[in-house]
């Protein structure tokens, strides 16, 4: 047996026999990190001999699954939505997201609701049984049918959910555990794909429905989730803030579902909530009649909710104009500066400009490009936007502004919430309107 070392994108996991700084497949930058695989004599089995009779295959009807296919649900209404109505039997779902954002938090919670009416396994590689237990009595679970390892060895998990037969295994973290059969380190990219086919062997074979979580860093030194994603039947991820308390919850890839759907949860001491009226909740602790603040409708998945858009605009001191975008496209807001010089008669070429969104929600739908237009155009007239007034509408680079989908349930959202001043794409053709409605 030799080892050899070879490098892999951590991105799209494509293997290279030399480290490179671009990766020719995905286009990443940096993103080559060095793993030692085994290699040896090649089998000689690996062709199939002429002589060899090969037998055509069984086909089977698509109009009936030859499987149980109850969904199996959490009856956490906003968890259960984005995974499709429950978990399919068998499956192998992933849960990513970046440390400390509550993964290991909503996974107990998962975990202690199921063990309700089925076995349930929960196998952490982080923390201790005495750590996941403390925090499961502070939540105030106790479940019977709920039984913890602490383990990292890949052969002892698949050998423990072999031997317990559970309807229901989390692995807490896919980059912490490791089989003995790869020389390389947890967290490579190896390893990390060699345990999750093995665990996804057993998940289909066993009918064991299986949920992985892995952890999304900055820096990369593990394997990021992205290399798992086509293995997996489901991709979701918790984003949000760290230091603020919303978390959403959202699928990029759902072989049994749609991927619109999107989770609100809000982090509390009683571990994850949901919440039921985000736009309520969003818009609490707002001062009225700020300067520079606006209130837009934004669509996650199929719902409306109204978020707060800050600005503001400051006489730049020293160097370049400032531009800083939290939970906003930074490259986005240069755009709609740009749009508010040109069209909308600003002179902003001497003024920082600050945006936050309010809550740690991040906005990318255009929609909420009239919201900031607006909202930097109040910062910088000083001029505050009467109290019940909704804005939303794309700008377009000719100072237009564009329709944008799901008009009727944002309106219906805003007015459910007492806004009565529509500012919207459907009453204002130009941006130049729209800021001095
Ligand atoms: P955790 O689930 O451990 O994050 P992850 O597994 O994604 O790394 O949760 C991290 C944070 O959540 C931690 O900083 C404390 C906070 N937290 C609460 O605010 N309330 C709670 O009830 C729990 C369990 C955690
Ligand atoms: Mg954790």
């Amino acid at each position: 047996m030799h080892l050899k070392t070879i490098y892999l994108c951590k991105e799209c996991g494509y293997e290279s026999s030399k480290w490179l700084g671009k990766c020719p497949t995905c286009d990443a930058w940096n993103s080559f990190i060095e793993d030692v695989i085994q290699t040896g004599p090649k089998s000689t089995l690996s062709k199939t001999p002429r002589s060899m009779k090969i037998a055509a295959k069984e086909v089977s009807s698509l109009s009936k699954p030859s499987k149980n296919t109850t969904k199996l649900t959490t009856g956490i209404e906003e968890f259960d939505r984005v995974i499709g109505n429950g978990f399919t039997p068998g499956s192998l779902t992933l849960l990513s997201g970046e440390p400390g954002i509550g993964k290991s938090t909503l996974t107990l919670q998962l975990a202690n609701k199921i063990a309700r009416n089925y076995k349930v396994l929960l196998v952490s590689g982080e923390e201790s049984i005495d750590q996941i237990a403390e925090r499961s009595i502070r939540l105030g679970f106790d479940e019977k049918n709920l039984v913890a390892i602490n383990e990292y060895n890949l052969e002892v998990i698949l050998e423990t959910m072999r031997k317990e037969n559970p309807v229901f295994v989390i692995i807490d973290s896919v980059q912490v555990i490791a089989s003995l059969d790869i020389p390389s380190q947890a967290g490579s990219i190896n390893q990390v794909r060699y345990c999750t086919e093995a665990i996804l062997e057993l998940a289909k074979t066993s009918n064991i429905t299986t949920m992985l979580i892995g952890h999304v860093t900055k820096d990369g030194t593990l394997a990021g989730p992205r290399v798992l994603e086509h293995l997996v039947d489901t991709v979701i991820s918790l984003e949000g803030d760290r230091y603020q308390h919303f978390r959403m919850l959202r699928a990029s890839k759902n072989r049994f579902g749609n991927c619109s759907e999107v989770g609100i949860f809000e982090m509390t001491e009683k571990g994850l909530t949901e919440v039921k009226n985000p736009s309520k909740q969003f818009l609490e602790g707002r001062i009225e009649n700020a300067i520079g603040s606006a209130i837009t409708v934004a669509m996650e998945g199929t719902r409306p909710f109204l978020v707060e858009v800050q600005a503001l605009v400051s006489t730049t001191h020293f160097g370049y104009p400032k531009r800083t975008a939290n939970g906003f496209d930074l490259n986005r807001l240069q755009i709609l500066i740009a749009i508010l010089e040109k069209y909308g008669k600003l002179n902003l070429q001497n003024q920082d400009i600050f945006i936050n969104v309010v809550g740690g929600i991040r906005l990318d739908e255009p929609a909420a490009d009239l919201a900031l237009l607006i909202a930097i155009a109040s910062s910088y007239f000083k001029k505050p936007i009467p109290n019940n007034t909704i804005i939303f509408g794309e700008a377009g680079l000719s100072g237009e502004l564009r329709k944008v989908p799901h008009n009727e349930k944002r309106l219906k959202e805003a007015q459910k919430l007492g806004f009565q001043t529509i500012i919207s794409s459907e009453k204002f053709k130009r941006v130049i309107e729209a800021i001095n409605f």
